[in-house]
């Protein structure tokens, strides 16, 4: 059970903007603006008893609920496809693994670009609508620690946003370097620790409508690449794309209520706009990594 409380998160944005401000990127006045709004927070008495209790939910049944939806708006997609798609561009066609490929996102980006494609996915829900979507690939039911892939079959193996989900990536990346024949690219999206620390974690209703989160793990920068190391692969770049440096010079006014708890923390921001976006300027929000296995 995750215990969500609106002002644990409130005052933690106003803290990482504070801290900003301490190491010099803000003014007084943005300091004094800061610390009456936490008053402010501290005295609002609506927030005082709007916590919510939150399931943890595995991703086998978040994703047989969050597939229905998933291929709405998703912010994150802004944030890693031009760079995947600038370093697949750069490498030849040949036999891919969408590794969790999900609603077969990337898949169909791969087959678009004249690759053999299987995506492997633990969601019969998501595999389903990935086969809809890309009917010239093939899918497979599986996990990624125990891939149904036989050694060295791909040249090519894509992960995109789902390793956040498993609690170690060593086994995971293992696997990676298992399928791909010598010389062969990884290509791995994810997102960034940083947002993960912050919330960025999806949510879903359950059937009885209880509020339940994914698994939401932060790797480290160095965690990716001490497995990958391990097990020869090489890295040929890394990427962490973020929000602007400057925040705008209007904020949005606030608002006034936590809103519905599906859309926290979002929802939670607008409340203290000037501080969230204080805290979230020039902040990565995934990070891209290209590696390749030893010849
Ligand atoms: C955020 S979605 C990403 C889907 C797709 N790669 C994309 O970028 O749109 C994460 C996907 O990872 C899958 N997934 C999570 N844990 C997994 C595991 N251990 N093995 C296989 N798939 C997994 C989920 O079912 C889901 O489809």
């Amino acid at each position: 059970m995750i215990y969500e409380h609106p002002l644990a998160y409130l005052l933690g944005v106003e803290g990482i903007a504070l801290m900003r401000a301490f190491t010099g990127e803000h003014d007084s006045e943005f300091v004094h603006a800061r610390l009456a709004e936490v008053r402010r927070l501290l005295d609002d008495g609506s927030l005082a008893g709007a916590a919510v209790e939150v399931d943890r939910v595995d991703s086998v049944e978040g994703y047989r609920i969050w597939s229905r939806t998933y291929d709405g708006p998703n912010g994150a997609f802004a944030f890693d496809e031009p760079v995947v798609k600038e370093i697949l561009d750069a490498l030849p066609v040949g036999a891919v693994l969408d590794a969790a490929c999900g609603t077969g996102r990337f898949t169909s980006a791969l087959a678009a670009r004249g690759h053999r494609v299987v995506g492997v996915d633990s969601s019969p829900e998501m595999l389903a609508r990935a086969r809809d979507r890309v009917p010239g690939a093939e899918f497979r039911l599986g996990d990624l620690t125990r891939l149904p892939v036989a050694d060295g079959e791909v040249d090519l193996v894509v992960c995109a946003l789902a390793l956040t989900h498993v609690r170690e990536l060593e086994p995971v990346i293992a696997e990676f370097a298992r399928v791909l024949r010598p010389g062969g690219h990884l290509v791995i999206s994810d997102m960034h620790p940083e947002r993960v620390a912050r919330g960025s974690i999806p949510s879903v209703r359950g059937p009885d409508g209880r509020p339940g989160r994914l698994p939401g793990h932060r790797h480290l920068v160095g965690d990716y690449l001490r497995a990958a190391l391990a097990v020869g692969l090489r890295p040929r770049r890394c990427e962490e794309p973020r929000f602007p440096a400057e925040p705008p010079a209007e904020s949005p006014s606030p608002t006034t209520a936590p809103g519905p708890w599906e859309l926290w923390p979002w929802s939670l921001a607008e409340m203290v706009p000037e501080a969230a976006l204080a805290a979230d300027a020039g902040e990565p929000v995934t990070i891209i990594w290209h590696f390749q296995r030893e010849p």
